[in-house]
């Protein structure tokens, strides 16, 4: 279902104006700041900001663990404040640090937690069959988790965060700190979990992670929604176009000057035998650019054009950097913040 079509779909979410201000005084933080937004059945739901935005915060209220300062939000028709109890019973939630048993079997953990949600006893055990298999463990269904990598737990974490077919599911950092390829394997799983009709809302400071899972994203920055919208058109806001970068065995003449007059192109940047500039439509000026170079008789050693990315993106809104490591899977897991 491409995103337009999910346009119609119902919406699951309602949140207004919804604030959290931790703490009192001089030292108070607001860590969700006046948000609104709506989330639709059945979507993929990225929440993308840089470290401390306020990603954690915000799911943390909707799945109940916290109470708003202000504000209110509807999840699946019910009241946050009123019927956090009905809330509970239609989510699956997978927190940012882990929360599996170690020391606990895979299947064990899923069983444990069959219990805690009251999943029927009588079925439970065909259902984590299921859900083994659906994380692709089945053969480590007795292996105590201690002993899985990284990737084999987050697996593990979200079938059992799905165990009672909750109508949305909330994954908080599901690839943090995980190799490339445990990450795409999670990518997959969401992915599978949403073709089942399941409202997928995740956080995440990844740009990649966004543009690749999610059908809309909304970027939270000092606890602000700071824009909102499906990854196409945020992109397409970005007003700068596609990054040219043409390297050269040297650069002569007034080819430079020549660029710098060429009204299509926005900015342009001249460093170590290579050219950087920006265009709308960047691909296809690339024509012009080398009958340029011909003329002036330099030799393109190569030649690439970058769409802009969410990370382009995030700079033009705020006029800062994302954050040092944001955008790539070098840092630490969340383990150990509390609330
Ligand atoms: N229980 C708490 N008490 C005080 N401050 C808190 C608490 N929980 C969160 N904060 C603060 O609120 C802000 C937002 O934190 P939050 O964990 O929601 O960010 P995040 O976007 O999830 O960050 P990360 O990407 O690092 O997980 C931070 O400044 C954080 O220090
Ligand atoms: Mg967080």
């Amino acid at each position: 279902m491409t995103p337009v079509e999910r346009g119609q779909d119902p919406e699951i979410i309602r949140v207004e104006h919804l604030t959290k201000v931790f703490g009192r005084g001089a030292t108070a933080i607001t860590a969700v700041d006046d948000v609104s937004l709506s989330i639709r059945r059945s979507e993929i739901f990225g929440i993308l900001g840089p470290n401390g935005a306020g990603k954690s915060t915000l799911i943390r209220i909707l799945t109940t663990l916290l109470t708003p300062t202000a504000g209110s939000a509807r999840v699946a028709g019910f009241d946050l404040v009123r019927e956090p109890g009905r809330i509970r019973s239609v989510i699956g939630v997978c927190p940012q640090a882990g929360t599996l048993d170690l020391e606990l079997t895979a299947r064990d953990n899923l069983e444990f937690y069959g219990h805690l949600v009251d999943y029927p006893r009588a079925e439970l055990a065909g259902r984590i069959r299921e859900l083994l298999a659906f994380a692709g463990l089945e053969d480590r269904a007795e292996s105590v988790v201690a002993t899985f990598s990284g990737g084999m737990r987050r697996r593990l974490e979200i079938v059992r965060a799905f165990i009672h077919r909750p109508l949305i599911i909330f994954l908080d950092e599901p690839t943090i700190g995980l190799d490339p390829e445990a990450r795409h394997e999670v990518w997959e799983q969401v992915a599978r979990l949403n073709a089942e009709k399941t409202t997928v809302i995740l956080t995440t400071h990844y740009m990649d992670e966004a543009e690749r899972l999610c059908d809309r994203v909304a970027f939270i920055d000092g606890g602000r929604l700071i824009a909102l919208d499906t990854v196409e058109r945020l992109l397409g806001l970005v007003p700068s176009g596609d990054l040219v970068e043409i390297r050269f065995d040297r650069i002569t003449g007034d080819v430079v000057d020549r660029l710098r007059d060429d009204p299509r192109i926005g900015f342009l940047e001249v460093r170590e035998g290579t050219i950087a500039l920006r265009a709308l439509n960047g691909g296809r000026l690339v024509p012009a650019l080398l009958g340029v170079f011909e003329e002036a008789g330099l030799a393109v050693t190569s030649l690439s054009v970058r769409t802009p990315s969410l990370e382009d993106l995030f700079i033009y809104l705020t006029g800062k950097e994302f954050g040092a490591g944001a955008a790539t899977n070098a840092d630490s897991t969340g383990a150990g913040r509390e609330s």
